[in-house]
């Protein structure tokens, strides 16, 4: 630490006494009130029919299954049950949990199923098609969770889901769009394209009613007979003979042999904070924790929200975060993972030290050995009177996944396949190079960066969050947890700043339109950056949900006059909504 910048070593003696400095962004609408309850997510009707099973007095747990079957049907390119996702969970006595509902790779995956003959990714064989889908999760996990933390019966959680399919929902402009900006994708698989679009290939109009019968049939069956219906049953059948007719690889075994995993959720403490997120086949909670650990040892607070110095900070902190997330985590059941390594606060210092505070760091030299030089989730958070707060993300991974539905069961597949390492060292669908621990193996689960979580300070719920955004999702999380502890936004104004992102490789600083001022970016070109300004939102930005409890901002918390449950969904996404009760 003797190379400490003054401004830096200034600040570690008088962060304590300046008022967090403001970031430049405009202001954004009130987060919503409420004194009983608060749902988050991306489409108003799963919205509501969160806050419907809430006020019946079903809890956070019931709320959060009820929402994820419901967003199924109302925001088909994220919400599924042919993909899978990972719920955090904190009860009112104070026990966290997490149920890993996420796909696992079919039993006659191998290692080298993308590579040609020559040994190079075949393109589009992770991520198009039957191939590319992993054996679903979501069904199952919704089922565990509400087996033995829920409390109120299956047929009450899947009602909201199963009417807006049979009956239909009147599209609204974000319901729209996002099907339209899609709609090459839906047409490649007549199945799919019949559900999604028009005759003549063209989206559905807002305002029209649109209705998935298929699916209602699905949920129905699913409602009634339980996981089975999926996992053994015609559903399953299925989507196994649409595999085997289309070049994929699934067998009704995979779907038998389907297991969630209830794990230990990762904890770390940032500044008296709790945070409870993610563990691995998650890379999310280990990395937002080796961040933090990292940037605890730097005043951000007085240093400023977007200030070169903090982005600096920032960055290299993810630079080689990073780099541990790519080369050493992958599924637990197959790899050891140096989880108490990388969480270990003198690991931190170590990485603080070899931070130059002048300069860029250059991630070429990073480059751990044997990994050669050579989308869409959605994430809604959830608290109820009690205070049990959840935090769910699930994705089909790319927006409406592979792109097939097998016909007659109207369930969208994911495909997830392509969060493994198809080689060594070959960048994914979201630029990430990664190493031999994520390597495709039969009932492994890919390694993921969805980072539901739960912070906690003095044993009390204190904020629920996460997002969808690919490799993006741990640095936006990041982001919206330092702007309200460090940089005293409030909850709305922390998920809706533009935000910033380093993942190594490639080795640039994105930035999304209006983040960084031109003065701001020159100070960081300067230290040795390449800033890729104005980057456009692929792969995306993601679309946070989060709930603050006590208050809007820190300030207000401190007050004591706040209202209990303040909830702000991402302006970036049109459909979302956040309400209570
Ligand atoms: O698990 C993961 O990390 C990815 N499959 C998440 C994909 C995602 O967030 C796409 N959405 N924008």
């Amino acid at each position: 630490m003797h190379h400490v910048r003054p401004v830096i070593a200034t600040g570690l003696a008088v962060a304590l006494t300046f008022a967090p400095l403001a970031g430049a962004h405009a202001a954004s609408p009130a987060p919503v009130e409420a004194e009983h309850g608060m749902v988050v997510t991306t489409q108003r009707l799963a919205t509501q029919a969160g806050v419907d099973v809430l006020k019946k007095g079903g809890n956070a747990i019931d709320a959060a299954v009820a929402v994820g079957y419901t967003l199924a049907v109302v925001w088909p390119e994220a919400g599924n049950i042919g993909g899978g996702g990972f719920m955090t969970i904190r009860t009112k006595d104070g026990k966290s949990t997490f149920i890993d509902f996420r796909e696992r790779a079919p039993l006659a995956s191998t290692k080298n199923m993308y590579l040609d003959a020559k040994g190079n990714p075949v393109k589009g064989a992770s991520t198009d098609g039957y191939l590319a889908v992993g054996v679903p999760g979501s069904v199952a996990g919704f089922e565990y969770a509400r087996e033995k933390y829920g409390s109120l019966p299956r047929k009450d959680l899947m009602e909201a889901a199963i009417r807006y399919a049979k009956d239909g929902y009147v599209l609204g402009q974000g319901d729209v769009a996002s099907v339209k900006e899609n709609a090459d994708w839906l047409k490649r698989d007549p199945s799919t394209a019949k559900i999604f679009l028009q005759a003549d290939g063209k989206p559905h109009a807002v305002g029209d009613t649109f209705k998935q019968p298929d699916l209602a049939a699905s949920l129905a069956a699913i409602s009634e007979k339980g996981p089975d219906a999926f996992y053994k049953g015609a559903i399953a059948d299925a989507i196994v003979k649409a595999s085997a007719a289309k070049g994929g690889i699934l067998k009704k075994e995979d779907f038998e042999q389907y297991k969630v995993r209830e794990l230990e959720p990762v904890k770390c403490n940032y500044r008296g904070y709790e945070i409870i997120s993610s563990p691995p086949p998650s890379s999310g909670g280990v990395i937002i924790c080796e961040i933090l650990n990292v940037l605890e040892g730097y005043p951000l607070s007085y240093l400023g929200a977007d200030s070169a110095n903090t982005v600096h900070l920032m960055v290299e902190a993810m630079r080689y975060a990073y780099v541990d997330r790519n080369s050493s985590l992958g599924d637990p059941d197959f790899v050891k993972n140096p989880v108490p390594h990388l969480l270990d606060k003198n690991y931190a210092a170590e990485i603080r030290a070899k931070i130059n505070p002048y300069k860029a760091g250059v991630s070429k030299e990073l480059m751990p050995k044997g990994m050669g030089e050579s989308k869409e989730t959605t994430h809604y958070s959830i608290i109820d009177n009690d205070g049990n707060a959840v935090a769910v993300t699930y994705t089909l991974n790319g927006s409406y996944g592979a792109g097939v539905v097998a016909e007659g069961t109207g369930i969208l597949l994911n495909n997830e396949m392509d969060d493994f390492t198809a080689k060594p060292g070959v960048p994914n669908l979201y630029g990430l190079v990664q190493g031999e621990a994520n390597a495709i193996e039969p009932k492994k689960t890919p390694l993921s960066s969805m980072s539901p979580t739960v912070v906690t300070k003095d044993g009390k719920p204190f904020m629920v969050i996460g997002s969808p955004g690919g490799s993006r999702i741990i640095t936006i999380t990041l982001q919206a947890i330092l702007n309200v502890i460090d940089h005293g936004l409030d909850i709305q104004e922390a998920v809706d700043a533009p935000r910033i992102h380093h993942q190594w490789l490639p080795d640039q600083i994105y930035t999304e339109p209006q983040a960084l001022s031109p003065d701001t970016v020159k100070l960081l070109v300067e230290m040795g950056y390449k800033v890729d300004e104005g980057d456009p939102a692929w792969p995306v930005w993601g679309k946070a949900a989060g709930i603050l409890v006590g208050g809007k901002d820190l300030a207000t918390i401190k007050k004591g006059d706040g209202a209990r449950y303040n909830g702000a969904m991402d302006s970036r996404v049109e459909s979302g909504l956040a309400a209570g009760y």
